[in-house]
Protein backbone atom coordinates (compact mmCIF):
# COMPACT_ATOMS: atom_id res chain seq x y z
CA UNK A 1 0.00 0.00 0.00
CA UNK A 2 2.93 2.45 -0.17
CA UNK A 3 2.31 4.44 -3.27
CA UNK A 4 -1.11 5.31 -1.64
CA UNK A 5 -1.09 8.67 -1.00
CA UNK A 6 -0.32 9.11 2.90
CA UNK A 7 0.50 13.11 3.21
CA UNK A 8 -1.25 16.22 3.10
CA UNK A 9 -3.09 17.49 0.06
CA UNK A 10 -3.17 21.25 0.44
CA UNK A 11 -4.04 22.82 -2.93
CA UNK A 12 -3.37 20.52 -5.42
CA UNK A 13 -0.18 19.37 -3.91
CA UNK A 14 0.87 16.62 -1.92
CA UNK A 15 3.34 17.42 1.41
CA UNK A 16 4.15 16.34 4.39
CA UNK A 17 3.50 17.83 8.02
CA UNK A 18 5.38 21.15 8.34
CA UNK A 19 6.33 19.53 11.69
CA UNK A 20 7.63 16.44 9.65
CA UNK A 21 5.79 13.83 12.08
CA UNK A 22 3.36 11.48 10.78
CA UNK A 23 1.55 8.85 13.00
CA UNK A 24 0.56 5.09 11.96
CA UNK A 25 -2.50 3.67 10.64
CA UNK A 26 -3.58 -0.14 12.21
CA UNK A 27 -5.21 -2.73 10.14
CA UNK A 28 -7.64 -4.07 13.21
CA UNK A 29 -7.80 -7.37 12.57
CA UNK A 30 -4.11 -7.88 13.01
CA UNK A 31 -2.98 -4.53 14.89
CA UNK A 32 -0.43 -4.46 11.77
CA UNK A 33 0.78 -1.11 10.63
CA UNK A 34 -0.60 -0.79 7.27
CA UNK A 35 0.74 2.72 6.91
CA UNK A 36 2.75 5.65 8.07
CA UNK A 37 0.36 8.96 7.39
CA UNK A 38 1.65 12.79 7.96
CA UNK A 39 0.18 14.08 11.41
CA UNK A 40 -0.83 17.88 10.46
CA UNK A 41 -1.06 21.08 13.18
CA UNK A 42 -1.85 24.37 13.19
CA UNK A 43 0.04 25.58 10.50
CA UNK A 44 -1.15 23.09 8.03
CA UNK A 45 -4.74 23.74 8.81
CA UNK A 46 -4.15 27.51 8.49
CA UNK A 47 -2.44 26.69 4.68
CA UNK A 48 -5.54 24.68 4.11
CA UNK A 49 -7.72 27.18 4.79
CA UNK A 50 -5.78 29.82 3.20
CA UNK A 51 -5.93 27.64 -0.09
CA UNK A 52 -9.94 26.85 0.58
CA UNK A 53 -10.39 30.90 0.89
CA UNK A 54 -8.13 31.47 -1.70
CA UNK A 55 -10.48 29.09 -3.96
CA UNK A 56 -13.78 29.97 -2.99
CA UNK A 57 -14.64 32.87 -5.16
CA UNK A 58 -13.85 31.60 -8.46
CA UNK A 59 -15.03 28.00 -7.55
CA UNK A 60 -18.10 29.45 -6.17
CA UNK A 61 -18.67 31.10 -9.93
CA UNK A 62 -18.44 28.09 -11.48
CA UNK A 63 -21.51 26.46 -13.66
CA UNK A 64 -23.52 23.96 -12.03
CA UNK A 65 -23.24 21.72 -15.20
CA UNK A 66 -19.25 21.99 -14.63
CA UNK A 67 -19.88 21.09 -10.75
CA UNK A 68 -21.86 18.35 -11.85
CA UNK A 69 -20.11 17.37 -14.32
CA UNK A 70 -17.16 16.31 -11.98
CA UNK A 71 -18.92 14.42 -9.33
CA UNK A 72 -20.53 12.56 -12.61
CA UNK A 73 -16.68 11.48 -13.58
CA UNK A 74 -16.20 11.09 -10.15
CA UNK A 75 -18.90 8.47 -9.81
CA UNK A 76 -17.80 6.70 -12.13
CA UNK A 77 -13.84 6.55 -11.77
CA UNK A 78 -15.40 5.44 -7.79
CA UNK A 79 -17.21 2.56 -9.22
CA UNK A 80 -14.99 1.57 -11.87
CA UNK A 81 -12.12 1.41 -8.98
CA UNK A 82 -14.77 -0.08 -6.29
CA UNK A 83 -12.26 -3.14 -5.97
CA UNK A 84 -9.57 -1.21 -4.86
CA UNK A 85 -11.59 1.30 -2.78
CA UNK A 86 -13.51 -1.68 -0.84
CA UNK A 87 -9.99 -3.74 0.05
CA UNK A 88 -8.38 -0.52 1.18
CA UNK A 89 -11.63 0.26 3.66
CA UNK A 90 -11.47 -3.53 5.07
CA UNK A 91 -7.72 -2.97 5.83
CA UNK A 92 -8.30 -0.07 8.07
CA UNK A 93 -11.67 -0.49 8.95
CA UNK A 94 -11.84 -4.41 9.20
CA UNK A 95 -15.25 -4.72 7.91
CA UNK A 96 -16.30 -7.62 5.59
CA UNK A 97 -15.07 -7.12 2.25
CA UNK A 98 -18.80 -7.43 1.13
CA UNK A 99 -19.86 -4.55 3.46
CA UNK A 100 -17.02 -2.74 2.10
CA UNK A 101 -18.12 -3.17 -1.53
CA UNK A 102 -21.44 -2.32 -0.45
CA UNK A 103 -20.30 0.83 1.10
CA UNK A 104 -18.36 2.13 -1.69
CA UNK A 105 -21.45 1.18 -4.00
CA UNK A 106 -23.44 3.45 -0.90
CA UNK A 107 -20.56 6.34 -0.79
CA UNK A 108 -20.49 6.48 -4.44
CA UNK A 109 -24.54 7.08 -5.15
CA UNK A 110 -23.97 10.42 -2.88
CA UNK A 111 -22.02 11.92 -5.99
CA UNK A 112 -24.27 10.49 -8.57
CA UNK A 113 -27.00 12.13 -6.48
CA UNK A 114 -25.39 15.44 -6.10
CA UNK A 115 -24.18 15.52 -9.56
CA UNK A 116 -28.24 15.88 -10.28
CA UNK A 117 -29.07 17.98 -7.59
CA UNK A 118 -26.49 20.83 -8.55
CA UNK A 119 -27.90 22.09 -11.66
CA UNK A 120 -31.40 22.18 -9.75
CA UNK A 121 -30.34 24.71 -7.69
CA UNK A 122 -32.71 27.20 -7.72
CA UNK A 123 -34.13 30.70 -6.44
CA UNK A 124 -37.53 32.93 -7.05
CA UNK A 125 -38.26 36.53 -8.43
CA UNK A 126 -42.06 37.30 -7.58
CA UNK A 127 -44.21 40.34 -6.36
CA UNK A 128 -44.68 41.12 -2.66
CA UNK A 129 -48.14 41.02 -1.51
CA UNK A 130 -48.42 44.57 -1.35
CA UNK A 131 -47.37 45.36 -4.88
CA UNK A 132 -44.63 47.67 -4.07
CA UNK A 133 -41.37 45.48 -4.51
CA UNK A 134 -40.35 42.75 -6.98
CA UNK A 135 -38.64 39.73 -4.38
CA UNK A 136 -35.64 38.14 -5.83
CA UNK A 137 -34.77 35.20 -3.67
CA UNK A 138 -31.74 33.07 -4.71
CA UNK A 139 -29.27 30.73 -3.72
CA UNK A 140 -25.43 30.80 -2.85
CA UNK A 141 -22.67 28.68 -1.88
CA UNK A 142 -21.86 29.67 1.89
CA UNK A 143 -18.17 29.55 1.39
CA UNK A 144 -15.22 27.59 3.07
CA UNK A 145 -16.23 24.68 4.95
CA UNK A 146 -14.74 22.11 7.32
CA UNK A 147 -15.69 18.84 7.45
CA UNK A 148 -14.77 16.34 10.01
CA UNK A 149 -15.66 12.46 9.27
CA UNK A 150 -15.25 9.21 10.94
CA UNK A 151 -14.02 5.82 11.13
CA UNK A 152 -17.20 3.76 10.56
CA UNK A 153 -17.70 4.48 6.92
CA UNK A 154 -14.46 6.02 5.44
CA UNK A 155 -16.09 6.46 1.72
CA UNK A 156 -19.86 7.25 2.55
CA UNK A 157 -19.29 9.46 5.43
CA UNK A 158 -16.85 11.89 3.03
CA UNK A 159 -18.53 12.30 -0.02
CA UNK A 160 -22.20 12.45 2.01
CA UNK A 161 -20.28 15.74 2.76
CA UNK A 162 -17.99 16.26 -0.16
CA UNK A 163 -20.41 15.54 -2.93
CA UNK A 164 -23.07 18.53 -1.72
CA UNK A 165 -20.19 20.45 -0.94
CA UNK A 166 -18.91 20.46 -5.00
CA UNK A 167 -22.55 20.66 -5.71
CA UNK A 168 -22.57 24.00 -4.09
CA UNK A 169 -19.96 25.41 -5.21
CA UNK A 170 -18.00 25.46 -1.18
CA UNK A 171 -14.78 24.64 -0.93
CA UNK A 172 -13.14 22.48 1.74
CA UNK A 173 -11.05 21.64 4.43
CA UNK A 174 -11.07 17.86 5.19
CA UNK A 175 -10.39 15.88 8.16
CA UNK A 176 -11.07 12.38 8.16
CA UNK A 177 -10.77 10.31 11.09
CA UNK A 178 -6.95 9.83 12.20
CA UNK A 179 -8.33 5.41 12.65
CA UNK A 180 -8.99 5.41 8.53
CA UNK A 181 -7.66 8.19 7.35
CA UNK A 182 -6.23 6.13 4.10
CA UNK A 183 -9.43 5.99 2.16
CA UNK A 184 -10.33 10.05 2.12
CA UNK A 185 -6.72 10.32 0.19
CA UNK A 186 -7.04 8.05 -1.72
CA UNK A 187 -10.72 9.54 -2.74
CA UNK A 188 -8.77 12.68 -2.82
CA UNK A 189 -6.74 11.94 -5.11
CA UNK A 190 -9.38 10.66 -7.77
CA UNK A 191 -11.07 13.84 -7.24
CA UNK A 192 -8.06 15.61 -8.36
CA UNK A 193 -7.70 13.17 -11.73
CA UNK A 194 -11.55 13.70 -12.74
CA UNK A 195 -10.75 17.24 -12.62
CA UNK A 196 -11.86 18.71 -9.25
CA UNK A 197 -9.27 22.34 -9.29
CA UNK A 198 -6.68 22.84 -6.72
CA UNK A 199 -7.81 24.18 -3.85
CA UNK A 200 -11.48 22.82 -3.88
CA UNK A 201 -10.95 20.03 -1.80
CA UNK A 202 -7.99 20.56 0.63
CA UNK A 203 -7.11 17.48 3.24
CA UNK A 204 -5.57 17.06 6.58
CA UNK A 205 -5.18 14.49 8.56
CA UNK A 206 -3.98 14.73 12.28
CA UNK A 207 -4.26 12.68 15.35
CA UNK A 208 -4.94 16.16 17.09
CA UNK A 209 -8.27 17.05 16.28
CA UNK A 210 -8.38 19.84 18.61
CA UNK A 211 -4.86 21.67 16.95
CA UNK A 212 -6.69 21.28 13.53
CA UNK A 213 -10.37 22.36 14.44
CA UNK A 214 -9.06 25.41 17.48
CA UNK A 215 -7.78 27.68 14.77
CA UNK A 216 -10.07 26.64 11.84
CA UNK A 217 -13.03 27.68 13.99
CA UNK A 218 -11.71 30.82 15.06
CA UNK A 219 -10.57 31.88 11.66
CA UNK A 220 -13.27 34.52 9.96
CA UNK A 221 -12.16 32.80 6.37
CA UNK A 222 -14.20 29.36 7.57
CA UNK A 223 -18.49 29.93 7.06
CA UNK A 224 -18.89 26.35 7.93
CA UNK A 225 -18.82 23.20 10.08
CA UNK A 226 -20.35 19.70 9.19
CA UNK A 227 -19.32 16.93 11.81
CA UNK A 228 -19.90 13.62 11.80
CA UNK A 229 -19.11 11.80 15.37
CA UNK A 230 -20.58 11.84 18.85
CA UNK A 231 -22.61 13.67 20.80
CA UNK A 232 -20.19 14.87 23.08
CA UNK A 233 -17.29 16.08 20.42
CA UNK A 234 -20.44 17.64 19.00
CA UNK A 235 -21.65 19.77 21.63
CA UNK A 236 -18.09 20.60 22.22
CA UNK A 237 -17.92 21.74 18.74
CA UNK A 238 -21.19 23.72 18.66
CA UNK A 239 -20.05 25.57 21.49
CA UNK A 240 -16.32 26.27 19.80
CA UNK A 241 -18.29 27.71 16.51
CA UNK A 242 -20.78 29.69 18.14
CA UNK A 243 -18.52 32.50 18.70
CA UNK A 244 -18.19 33.13 15.03
CA UNK A 245 -22.37 31.67 14.71
CA UNK A 246 -20.50 29.33 12.19
CA UNK A 247 -23.55 27.54 10.16
CA UNK A 248 -23.21 23.99 11.64
CA UNK A 249 -24.75 20.38 10.35
CA UNK A 250 -23.89 17.83 13.07
CA UNK A 251 -24.83 13.84 12.52
CA UNK A 252 -24.29 12.71 16.16
CA UNK A 253 -24.75 9.14 18.32
CA UNK A 254 -28.27 7.76 18.75
CA UNK A 255 -29.73 4.79 20.62
CA UNK A 256 -31.83 3.44 18.00
CA UNK A 257 -35.30 1.66 19.34
CA UNK A 258 -36.12 -1.34 17.41
CA UNK A 259 -39.79 -1.85 17.93
CA UNK A 260 -41.50 -5.10 17.33
CA UNK A 261 -44.96 -5.04 17.47
CA UNK A 262 -47.26 -8.31 18.54
CA UNK A 263 -48.97 -8.24 15.32
CA UNK A 264 -45.17 -8.32 13.15
CA UNK A 265 -44.38 -10.95 11.57
CA UNK A 266 -41.99 -12.11 13.54
CA UNK A 267 -39.61 -13.76 10.79
CA UNK A 268 -39.25 -10.87 8.97
CA UNK A 269 -38.28 -8.68 12.57
CA UNK A 270 -35.64 -11.25 12.91
CA UNK A 271 -34.26 -10.43 9.46
CA UNK A 272 -34.51 -6.65 9.90
CA UNK A 273 -33.03 -6.57 13.31
CA UNK A 274 -30.12 -8.69 11.85
CA UNK A 275 -29.55 -6.20 9.12
CA UNK A 276 -30.47 -2.98 11.64
CA UNK A 277 -27.97 -4.79 14.24
CA UNK A 278 -25.45 -6.44 12.24
CA UNK A 279 -24.50 -3.59 9.37
CA UNK A 280 -21.16 -2.37 9.65
CA UNK A 281 -20.82 -4.82 12.77
CA UNK A 282 -23.33 -2.88 14.94
CA UNK A 283 -20.54 0.49 14.35
CA UNK A 284 -23.10 2.68 13.07
CA UNK A 285 -24.91 5.62 14.63
CA UNK A 286 -28.29 3.90 12.62
CA UNK A 287 -27.69 0.69 14.41
CA UNK A 288 -30.56 -0.83 16.08
CA UNK A 289 -29.32 -0.77 19.95
CA UNK A 290 -32.44 -1.73 21.96
CA UNK A 291 -34.81 -4.58 20.42
CA UNK A 292 -38.30 -3.52 22.02
CA UNK A 293 -40.39 -6.23 21.03
CA UNK A 294 -44.09 -7.22 22.22
CA UNK A 295 -44.08 -9.94 25.54
CA UNK A 296 -46.45 -12.39 23.45
CA UNK A 297 -43.94 -12.41 20.72
CA UNK A 298 -40.42 -11.77 22.37
CA UNK A 299 -39.82 -15.91 23.17
CA UNK A 300 -39.87 -16.41 19.32
CA UNK A 301 -38.38 -13.53 18.02
CA UNK A 302 -35.34 -13.51 20.30
CA UNK A 303 -34.27 -17.57 19.68
CA UNK A 304 -34.67 -16.40 16.18
CA UNK A 305 -32.50 -13.92 16.81
CA UNK A 306 -29.70 -16.13 18.95
CA UNK A 307 -29.74 -18.38 15.91
CA UNK A 308 -29.40 -15.81 13.17
CA UNK A 309 -26.36 -14.12 14.83
CA UNK A 310 -24.89 -16.98 16.32
CA UNK A 311 -24.35 -18.53 12.56
CA UNK A 312 -22.09 -15.16 12.03
CA UNK A 313 -18.38 -16.05 10.97
CA UNK A 314 -16.29 -13.68 12.84
CA UNK A 315 -12.98 -12.87 11.27
CA UNK A 316 -10.32 -10.91 9.30
CA UNK A 317 -12.55 -9.09 6.65
CA UNK A 318 -10.83 -10.23 3.58
CA UNK A 319 -10.74 -13.84 4.45
CA UNK A 320 -13.31 -15.79 2.69
CA UNK A 321 -16.86 -16.34 4.02
CA UNK A 322 -16.42 -13.59 6.98
CA UNK A 323 -19.53 -11.91 7.85
CA UNK A 324 -18.53 -10.21 11.08
CA UNK A 325 -14.49 -8.19 11.09
CA UNK A 326 -13.22 -6.72 14.25
CA UNK A 327 -14.14 -3.79 16.27
CA UNK A 328 -11.89 -1.06 15.24
CA UNK A 329 -9.98 -0.53 17.77
CA UNK A 330 -8.96 -1.80 22.00
CA UNK A 331 -10.75 0.96 23.39
CA UNK A 332 -14.22 0.10 21.04
CA UNK A 333 -13.98 -3.63 21.86
CA UNK A 334 -13.56 -2.95 25.68
CA UNK A 335 -16.22 -0.27 26.14
CA UNK A 336 -18.72 -3.24 24.45
CA UNK A 337 -17.26 -6.18 26.46
CA UNK A 338 -17.90 -3.97 29.21
CA UNK A 339 -21.40 -2.98 28.51
CA UNK A 340 -21.87 -6.28 28.09
CA UNK A 341 -20.16 -7.25 31.72
CA UNK A 342 -22.60 -4.64 33.41
CA UNK A 343 -25.57 -5.92 31.60
CA UNK A 344 -24.98 -9.60 32.83
CA UNK A 345 -23.67 -9.04 36.22
CA UNK A 346 -27.51 -6.92 36.18
CA UNK A 347 -29.05 -9.62 35.35
CA UNK A 348 -29.11 -10.11 32.09
CA UNK A 349 -28.84 -13.47 29.84
CA UNK A 350 -26.05 -14.20 27.67
CA UNK A 351 -28.45 -15.89 24.76
CA UNK A 352 -24.78 -15.95 22.34
CA UNK A 353 -21.90 -14.55 22.59
CA UNK A 354 -20.88 -12.19 25.42
CA UNK A 355 -17.16 -13.25 25.93
CA UNK A 356 -14.39 -11.85 24.17
CA UNK A 357 -11.92 -13.94 21.86
CA UNK A 358 -8.80 -15.07 22.19
CA UNK A 359 -6.02 -13.83 19.79
CA UNK A 360 -5.08 -11.13 18.16
CA UNK A 361 -7.46 -8.17 16.37
CA UNK A 362 -10.24 -6.40 18.30
CA UNK A 363 -12.57 -9.47 17.68
CA UNK A 364 -15.84 -9.15 19.34
CA UNK A 365 -18.46 -12.04 18.91
CA UNK A 366 -22.26 -11.57 17.82
CA UNK A 367 -24.18 -11.30 20.90
CA UNK A 368 -27.91 -11.66 21.94
CA UNK A 369 -29.08 -10.48 25.62
CA UNK A 370 -32.28 -11.19 26.84
CA UNK A 371 -33.76 -10.22 30.43
CA UNK A 372 -32.45 -6.68 29.53
CA UNK A 373 -34.50 -4.34 31.37
CA UNK A 374 -34.57 -0.20 30.77
CA UNK A 375 -32.19 1.18 33.58
CA UNK A 376 -29.29 -0.65 32.62
CA UNK A 377 -26.45 0.80 31.58
CA UNK A 378 -26.48 -0.98 27.75
CA UNK A 379 -30.20 0.31 27.17
CA UNK A 380 -28.68 4.21 27.53
CA UNK A 381 -25.70 4.15 25.67
CA UNK A 382 -24.86 3.84 22.37
CA UNK A 383 -23.14 0.40 22.18
CA UNK A 384 -21.27 0.12 18.60
CA UNK A 385 -21.14 -3.67 18.75
CA UNK A 386 -22.60 -6.38 17.49
CA UNK A 387 -24.61 -6.71 20.90
CA UNK A 388 -28.40 -6.90 21.07
CA UNK A 389 -30.05 -6.41 23.95
CA UNK A 390 -33.96 -7.41 24.41
CA UNK A 391 -36.26 -5.94 25.68
CA UNK A 392 -39.61 -6.85 26.48
CA UNK A 393 -43.32 -4.58 26.43
CA UNK A 394 -46.58 -5.11 27.26
CA UNK A 395 -48.79 -2.14 25.37
CA UNK A 396 -47.63 0.12 22.96
CA UNK A 397 -48.00 2.67 25.31
CA UNK A 398 -45.31 1.72 27.10
CA UNK A 399 -43.35 0.87 23.82
CA UNK A 400 -43.63 4.59 22.52
CA UNK A 401 -42.38 5.69 26.64
CA UNK A 402 -39.65 3.37 26.10
CA UNK A 403 -38.28 4.21 22.92
CA UNK A 404 -38.57 7.90 23.39
CA UNK A 405 -36.67 7.75 26.56
CA UNK A 406 -33.44 8.73 25.16
CA UNK A 407 -31.85 11.85 24.71
CA UNK A 408 -30.88 10.92 21.18
CA UNK A 409 -33.79 10.74 18.47
CA UNK A 410 -32.07 9.79 15.56
CA UNK A 411 -33.84 6.71 14.29
CA UNK A 412 -36.53 4.13 15.18
CA UNK A 413 -37.28 1.18 13.54
CA UNK A 414 -40.89 -0.35 13.75
CA UNK A 415 -41.95 -4.21 12.70
CA UNK A 416 -45.92 -4.33 12.61
CA UNK A 417 -48.73 -5.39 10.01
CA UNK A 418 -51.26 -2.87 11.37
CA UNK A 419 -51.51 0.11 8.79
CA UNK A 420 -52.50 2.48 11.40
CA UNK A 421 -49.88 1.42 13.91
CA UNK A 422 -47.33 1.84 12.07
CA UNK A 423 -48.18 5.68 10.89
CA UNK A 424 -49.26 6.44 14.28
CA UNK A 425 -46.03 5.29 15.99
CA UNK A 426 -43.72 6.90 13.02
CA UNK A 427 -45.63 10.05 14.34
CA UNK A 428 -44.89 9.76 18.14
CA UNK A 429 -41.63 7.71 17.82
CA UNK A 430 -39.08 10.67 18.46
CA UNK A 431 -36.68 10.29 15.42
CA UNK A 432 -35.54 12.04 12.49
CA UNK A 433 -35.75 8.89 10.53
CA UNK A 434 -38.38 5.88 10.68
CA UNK A 435 -38.19 2.97 9.35
CA UNK A 436 -41.69 0.62 8.56
CA UNK A 437 -40.61 -3.25 8.42
CA UNK A 438 -37.05 -2.49 7.13
CA UNK A 439 -34.22 -2.40 9.23
CA UNK A 440 -32.02 -0.06 6.59
CA UNK A 441 -33.44 3.80 6.69
CA UNK A 442 -29.64 5.03 4.54
CA UNK A 443 -30.72 5.76 1.45
CA UNK A 444 -28.78 8.90 -0.61
CA UNK A 445 -31.92 10.29 -2.04
CA UNK A 446 -33.24 10.74 1.69
CA UNK A 447 -32.53 13.27 4.29
CA UNK A 448 -30.11 11.87 6.35
CA UNK A 449 -30.13 13.05 10.19
CA UNK A 450 -31.97 13.24 13.98
CA UNK A 451 -33.33 15.18 16.61
CA UNK A 452 -33.01 15.87 20.34
CA UNK A 453 -29.19 15.17 20.87
CA UNK A 454 -28.55 13.46 17.27
CA UNK A 455 -28.19 16.17 15.72
CA UNK A 456 -28.81 19.18 13.61
CA UNK A 457 -29.29 19.34 9.70
CA UNK A 458 -29.62 16.06 7.08
CA UNK A 459 -27.22 15.26 4.80
CA UNK A 460 -28.60 13.31 1.45
CA UNK A 461 -31.73 14.15 -0.26
CA UNK A 462 -32.65 17.37 -1.30
CA UNK A 463 -31.80 18.29 1.49
CA UNK A 464 -28.37 18.05 1.44
CA UNK A 465 -27.48 20.80 -0.76
CA UNK A 466 -29.20 23.44 1.78
CA UNK A 467 -26.75 22.68 4.33
CA UNK A 468 -23.94 24.51 1.87
CA UNK A 469 -25.97 26.52 0.61
CA UNK A 470 -27.62 30.25 1.66
CA UNK A 471 -30.57 32.50 0.74
CA UNK A 472 -29.90 35.98 -0.46
CA UNK A 473 -33.11 38.34 -1.40
CA UNK A 474 -32.94 41.51 -2.99
CA UNK A 475 -35.59 43.79 -2.87
CA UNK A 476 -36.33 45.58 -6.15
CA UNK A 477 -38.79 48.78 -6.48
CA UNK A 478 -42.26 48.42 -8.11
CA UNK A 479 -40.92 48.41 -12.13
CA UNK A 480 -43.63 49.87 -12.95
CA UNK A 481 -43.33 52.72 -10.22
CA UNK A 482 -40.76 54.85 -12.35
CA UNK A 483 -43.34 54.86 -15.49
CA UNK A 484 -46.70 55.68 -13.33
CA UNK A 485 -44.41 58.49 -11.53
CA UNK A 486 -44.28 60.01 -15.21
CA UNK A 487 -40.20 59.33 -15.32
CA UNK A 488 -39.34 58.88 -19.26
C1 LIG B 1 -23.32 6.52 10.52
O1 LIG B 1 -23.23 5.55 11.21
O2 LIG B 1 -22.74 7.56 10.88
C2 LIG B 1 -24.05 6.55 9.21
C3 LIG B 1 -24.69 5.30 8.81
C4 LIG B 1 -25.37 5.36 7.46
O3 LIG B 1 -25.21 6.29 6.66
O4 LIG B 1 -26.12 4.45 7.22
Amino acid sequence: MTDRPTDLFVDGTWRPAASGRRFDVHDPATGEVIASVADAGAEDALAALEAAHRAQAPWGRTPTRVRAEILRRAFDALTARSEEFARLITAEMGKPLAESRAEVAYGAEFLRWFSEEAPRISGRYLEAPDGANRLLVRKRPVGPCLLITPWNFPIAMATRKIAPAIAAGCTMVLKPADLTPLTSLLFTELLAEVGLPDGVLNVVTTTDPAAISGPLLADERLRKLSFTGSTPVGRRLIAASADRVLKVSMELGGNAPFVVCADADVDAAVEGAVVAKMRNGGEACVAANRLLVHRSVAEEFTAKLAARLSAFVVGPGDAPGTTLGPLIDERSRAKVAGLVDDAVAAGATVLTGGSVPEGPGWFYPPTVLADVRPEMTIANEEIFGPVAPVLVFDTEEEAVALANASEFGLVSFVFTRDLDRALRLSERLEAGMIGINTGVVSNPAAPFGGVKASGLGREGGAEGIEEYLETIYVGIRDPYATAEAGVA
